[in-house]
């Protein structure tokens, strides 16, 4: 019997990793000679090769990205009672650990143009306890940190990049993780290049690295064993994890290329839909770590993910805006963001792993365009879209254009 070749089609999950180099060898030389915890020659190589590649002096290995920036903002000295402005439209590891350092988040709205935090509402935000700005870099693409540096460095803030998302991406030629005083990165499974669980914090400044190493190590004093003269954590990274990162780090270019080709697949098979792909501001080249786009509104969103989904495609949806998360809600919850919550109601995120091949990508992009087509013939005659009470706003709208 002749099988049908759409029913055999592989499921396409959103993301997965490519271990396919040296990953292996290089754990196996970690249990083959016993270097199995946070010492050993890979998780230098990997602090080593990291700085070298975002270009900075100082690159200090943890365990995950979340961790990344709690260190980070112990390294700006964060401390109780600090005001830390952070963007409501990311993940939740940009704003939980401002709550474990004591500190106090203060949210802004993003930009609909670039989906990240609007320089202008940074501005409007600092007070006399504003001690740092976290930026975080959504899905590859930079925010404007040329315009948010100038700002930090007016009011003498701490900028802390949470380059989670973005490794790979270039701001003017500078790599992303160079651009902030201190900068955090992820190498979760998902991530442009991974260790399995792990991040890793950079910075040029000595004293900032050498906080940031004394707080992921125990809070031990250099000079004296035993003897912790503050209070740290262990959030060091193991050397296996290290070794898949090595090796991950001797493939990021091919990787790199990779994603930015079916990043192009994309734009070309989608060309003249009604969806639109997350913006590159001028002067990023973007890792498109993961390929973003928004459609016209929540119910269609709901229309595509479900057309994909049940053609075996895994899709995310853009995340939620943090401050109106139960923790945050009280507080925050009834501060307007427009922005991030359109962009939210009508994001989401395709399969963007490198190895997806081009029929892969055309494949996705036809279930969307289909999704997209019926949605359009067919809610007319089923439901009136005024009684779905879906607000819209197309990006680079005017704000006044949203309802709150
Ligand atoms: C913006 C951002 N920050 C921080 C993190 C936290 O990284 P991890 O999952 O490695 O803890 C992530 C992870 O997805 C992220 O997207």
């Amino acid at each position: 019997m002749k099988s049908n070749p759409k029913s055999a089609r592989k499921s396409i999950p959103v993301y997965q990793p490519d271990l396919s180099g040296n990953e292996r060898e290089y754990v196996l030389r970690c249990i083959d000679t016993n270097w199995i915890s946070s010492r050993g020659e890979f998780v230098e190589r990997f602090e080593k090769g990291i700085a070298e590649y975002v270009g900075v002096s100082h690159a200090i290995a943890v365990c995950n990205g979340t961790a990344a920036v709690h260190v980070a903002l112990v390294g700006a000295g964060i401390r109780p009672g600090d005001e830390i402005i952070v963007p409501s439209l990311t993940y939740i590891a940009s704003v939980n650990p401002i709550m474990l350092c004591g500190a106090t988040p203060v949210f802004v709205d993003s930009d609909p143009k670039t989906w990240h935090v609007d320089p202008d509402r940074i501005r409007a935000a600092i007070g006399p306890r504003t001690k740092a700005i976290v930026v975080a870099h959504l899905y590859g693409s930079l925010a404007d940190m040329v315009t948010l540096r100038e700002i930090a460095d007016e009011h003498k803030l701490v900028l802390i990049e949470d380059a989670a998302e973005a490794l790979g991406s270039t701001l003017n030629g500078r790599q992303a993780g160079s651009l902030g005083h201190v900068s955090s990165l992820s190498f979760y499974g998902n991530k442009t290049i991974t260790t399995g669980e792990g991040g890793m914090v950079c910075t040029d400044d000595a004293v900032i690295a050498s906080r940031m190493r004394k707080f992921r190590g125990q809070g031990l004093c250099a000079h004296r064993e035993y003897w912790h003269d503050e209070i740290g954590f262990n959030f060091r990274m193991t050397n296996i994890a290290a070794a898949i990162g090595v090796a991950q780090l001797e493939r990021l270019p091919a990787i790199l290329e990779a994603k930015r080709r079916l990043a192009q697949w994309y734009a070309e098979d989608l060309a003249g839909c009604n969806i639109e792909l997350q913006p590159e501001p001028p002067g990023v080249v973007s890792s498109r770590w993961m390929v973003a786009a928004l459609v016209e509104n929540s119910a269609v969103l709901a229309a595509v993910r479900s057309t994909l989904a049940a053609g075996g495609v895994e899709t995310r949806p853009i995340f939620a805006p943090i401050h109106r998360m139960p923790p945050y809600a009280p507080v925050h919850g009834r501060i307007p963001m427009p922005v991030a919550e359109d962009i939210s109601s009508r994001g989401l995120n395709l399969p963007s792993w490198p190895g997806l091949t081009r029929e892969d990508v055309a494949h996705v992009s036809s279930l969307v365009r289909r999704a997209i087509d019926e949605f359009s013939l067919a809610v007319p005659h089923r439901v009136n879209i005024e009684s779905l009470e879906v607000k819209t706003m197309p990006v680079g709208a005017p704000r006044s254009a949203v309802v709150a």
